[in-house]
């Protein structure tokens, strides 16, 4: 398949590495003619990568942050032709699927897809293909999707060596990510907030490096994506904050029983994750 990547950062080029490794012909924009240049060089694209050849694609993947995604079709669309289908990486839904739909041309093709792996460092150098190997991939329907979309983003999933593949609406996207993603990310970044000793980083073991790993955070697209996704983000926060009050109260009132049997809970709940 001719695929057209916009963005060769951390996902982009990871995606442009494992597509290309599949047998298929990629082709990709980027910000900084630097980094096309590299891409080039290291054989992740095709030679002679220009804005041009997106006309050619059968499958345009944009990898920009939501509102970069945006503004890149608004300035391009006029590129786009009937029959094409537009995916995206992004890890909000709701607005950005919104506008895209608003504002792209007739008779082309829109279904979202969000890879659920990444990285703590960002940009073309942290590219890594083998990051999507048996990860799960959710796939977005929404207004503009075209009834062979499903198909297609199947087989470019597996291309990639992803695991489970879910389709949902937008919505529910956001509103699992809240939890599942951004909540994460928000609570390592209190934890390191929430750090008062000067001896914390000799005297740290698994267990808060573990949860905190990820507060090494790109903090440019995160305030972005919290911001794009503020009121599924509070409701989590709040959620959760329910939740810490109810452990809290366990350990305060001394009930060790019912202490016990919610620490259970959680633990036979999170050993189901690990089963495929
Ligand atoms: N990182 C993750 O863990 C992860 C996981 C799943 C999905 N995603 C999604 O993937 C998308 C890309 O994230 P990433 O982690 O790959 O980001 P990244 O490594 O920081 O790369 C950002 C890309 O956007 C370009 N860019 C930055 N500012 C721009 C601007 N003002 N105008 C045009 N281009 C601009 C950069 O170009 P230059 O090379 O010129 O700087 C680069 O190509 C996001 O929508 C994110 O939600 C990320």
């Amino acid at each position: 398949m001719k695929i057209f990547i916009v963005g060769l950062g951390l996902i982009g080029a990871s995606y442009a590495e494992g597509l290309t490794r599949s047998g298929h012909t990629v082709y990709a924009y980027n910000r900084s003619a630097d980094v096309i240049q590299m891409a080039e060089d290291e054989g992740i694209i095709q030679k002679k990568s220009q804005i041009d050849q997106m006309v050619f694609a059968d499958l345009i993947i944009l990898a920009l942050y939501p509102k970069h995604n945006i503004e890149f079709i608004e300035k391009y669309k006029h590129l786009l032709k009937p029959g094409q289908l537009i995916t995206d990486v992004s890890g909000t839904k709701v607005w950005m699927m919104n506008e895209l739909e608003r504002i792209l041309p007739l008779g082309v093709y829109y279904t979202s897809t969000h890879p659920m792996a990444g990285k703590e460092i960002s940009g073309y150098k942290a590219k890594d293909y083998r990051i999507f190997k048996q990860a799960n991939y959710i796939i977005i329907k929404g207004q503009r999707s075209g009834s062979n979309d499903e198909t297609i983003l199947r087989r470019i999933a597996n291309d990639l060596h992803f695991g489970k593949i879910t389709v949902v609406d937008a919505q529910t996207h956001d509103e699992l990510i809240a939890f599942t993603s951004q909540l994460t990310h928000v609570l390592a970044v209190s934890l390191m907030h929430a750090d008062t000793f000067k001896e914390t980083k000799e005297a740290t073991g698994d267990s808060f490096r573990d949860l905190t790993r990820i507060a090494k955070i790109n903090e440019v697209m995160w305030s972005e994506l919290f911001l794009e996704n503020k009121q599924a983000l509070i409701d989590k926060i709040n959620h959760f904050k329910d939740e810490l009050d109810h452990v809290k109260h366990l350990i305060e009132s001394s009930d060790k029983e019912a202490l016990q049997t919610y620490l259970k809970i959680a633990k036979e709940k999170r050993k189901t994750f690990d089963v495929h």
